[in-house]
């Protein structure tokens, strides 16, 4: 099973860019076309969150535009960014969201995977939370089906990640949803946005990650006291890639256009890496 994430996809009314500056609608455009072209297909595509840039229904409807283009189902979970009022005028008839209720959670079953996806969202604030309500939809949810390898995916990593201007905008909870983390050994990944780079790290006996962003990226700044800027490096998108023989295995792509690829084998050498 193949699973591509994308995250923090910050989109615009039509023709608008974000902060003056970055292309956000035409970036997705792209990363879309390419998340298409790779084979073997992806199965499925998480989007974690930020995926629209205001919260307006204007964006919304273009978000919808824009992943209508996918190949494949696509699941998304909201960021700080987001607007559940919004995101449900518009994708509210999307089979997997909850008919009711505040919290835009909810668990997908047809595939060897099972994708269990959050919402973290303060409407209002840039920080997430996981009440104990949420959190204790999530440990039902996970008691349901202990034994089937799993992911979670939320947009406000639960782990700190040493850039400082991020982590004052994390996740209420985390010490919270790190014992129940603890307790369900079948959670193969912690998928994760807000970041705007690639970071892994060790999490409470699973492994927590974020993804790029398919616009603009987050500096790599690691100074205490920095301020938060950001910079049009190359975005991307995570690859997941899941069977029994290898487990979970997770590959960044990058979109855009990069001289090659060429054999090794061109310089007579026949080395290979
Ligand atoms: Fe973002
Ligand atoms: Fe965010």
């Amino acid at each position: 099973m193949i699973i591509v994430q994308l995250s923090d996809l910050h989109v615009r009314p039509p023709g608008v860019e974000a902060y003056g500056r970055v292309p956000t609608n035409d970036m997705l455009r792209e990363a879309v076309q390419h998340v298409n072209a790779m084979r073997p297909r992806a199965d499925v595509v998480l989007a974690t969150g930020d995926l629209v840039h205001a919260g307006d229904l204007e964006e919304y409807a273009m978000l919808r535009e824009l992943l209508a283009e996918l190949e494949m189902p696509v699941y998304l979970v909201l960021g700080n960014h987001d607007d559940r009022g919004s995101f449900r005028k518009v994708f509210g008839d999307s089979e997997y969201l909850p008919a009711t209720g505040e919290f835009q959670h909810f668990a997908v079953e047809d595939h060897p995977v099972r994708l269990i996806g959050l919402d973290t969202v303060i409407p209002g604030k840039a920080g997430g939370r996981l009440c104990e309500q949420r959190l204790a939809w999530l440990e039902d949810t996970l008691d349901a089906e202990p034994d089937r390898p799993t992911v979670l995916f939320m947009h406000h990593p639960p782990f700190r990640t040493n850039i400082e201007h991020m982590d004052v905008i994390g996740l209420e909870g985390a010490e919270a949803m790190g014992r129940l983390v603890e307790r369900h050994p079948q959670i193969e990944r912690i998928l994760c946005g807000h970041l705007h780079r690639s970071i892994q790290v060790r999490w409470r006996g699973s492994l927590a990650s974020t993804a790029p962003s398919t616009a603009h990226q987050v500096v790599l700044d690691l100074r205490p006291g920095a301020e938060g800027t950001f910079a049009l490096e190359p975005p991307g998108y995570q690859v997941h890639v899941w069977s029994r023989d290898t487990g979970m295995v997770s590959h960044t792509a990058h979109v855009g256009r990069f001289d090659g690829p060429h054999l090794f084998s061109d310089d007579g050498t026949g080395g290979v890496g």
